[in-house]
């Protein structure tokens, strides 16, 4: 099963696809997390990508395309892949059916998160994350035991810098602009797509997300 996660920062794509590709054994490919863990490397990749993330702009498509190539090269064949926040233009999703194709996979259902902007920046204001073992944490709904630190690993949390007001101001208008018209896109292409209100208490939000995937064709 292949699942695209589409909708703009903030929404909680993130936080329901470690969930769900948890309880079903997907592999969970998120390009944010992966470009990342290429800046904390120090790769080629993670020096080109920092100066557009830091924007809010998208790193080029075929810096993407790449990652997404070699990243799937080490998941099994048959696994359920949860892609978040890939794609985000018809270039990746056209990009994304070549690569499928090739694997002879094909993408089952994308699910679009929706929620109105002004939860999406308290969001994004209030999130903490833990750069060590990647979990999520959220000063004003979701915040850790311990001010500052990862209930999970003790690491330090961190709030992304690309989560800064202006920034995310920038960022929901990529999104706008480059992202939300893959939703006609994918009706054109007679993908399944379903839409989850993700204004909602995290549990709510999980449990359609949950039956959007199990039911798909
Ligand atoms: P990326 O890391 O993918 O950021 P994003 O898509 O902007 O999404 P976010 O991670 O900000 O939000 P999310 O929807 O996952 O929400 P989350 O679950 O964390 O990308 C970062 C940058 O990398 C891009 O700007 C771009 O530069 C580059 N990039 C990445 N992929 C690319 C691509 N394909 N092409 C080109 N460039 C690319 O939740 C947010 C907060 O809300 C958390 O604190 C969480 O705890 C909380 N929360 C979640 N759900 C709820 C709820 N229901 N109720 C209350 N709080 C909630």
């Amino acid at each position: 099963m292949v699942v695209v996660l589409l909708g703009p920062p903030g929404v909680g794509k993130g936080t329901q696809a470690v969930r769900l590709a948890d309880e079903m054994g997907a592999a969970h490919v998120s390009t944010g997390d992966l470009l990342r863990a290429a800046r904390r490397d120090g790769t080629d990749l993670g020096r080109k990508a920092q100066a557009f993330m830091d924007a809010g702009e998208y790193v080029p498509d075929d810096l993407i395309l790449d990652l997404v190539r070699d990243h799937l090269d080490g998941i099994d064949d048959g696994a359920p892949v949860f892609f978040d926040g890939f794609p985000r233009t018809t270039a990746q999703a056209d990009g994304l059916d070549r690569v499928l194709g090739s694997l002879g996979r094909r993408l089952d259902v994308v699910v679009v998160f929706g929620a109105p902007e002004e939860t999406l920046v308290r969001r994004l204001s209030g999130r903490r994350s833990c750069p060590h073992c990647g979990a999520v944490y959220n000063i004003y709904f979701s915040p850790p035991s311990a001010e500052g630190v990862c209930d999970r690993c003790g690491g330090l949390l961190v709030h992304r810098t690309d989560d800064e007001p202006e920034t995310v101001r920038r960022r929901l208008e990529v999104y706008e602009e480059q992202t939300a018209p893959l939703v006609s896109h994918y009706e054109a292409h007679r993908a399944e797509l379903k839409r989850v209100a993700a204004d909602r208490p995290v549990d709510e939000v999980y449990a359609d997300f949950s039956r959007a995937v199990r039911s798909a064709s």
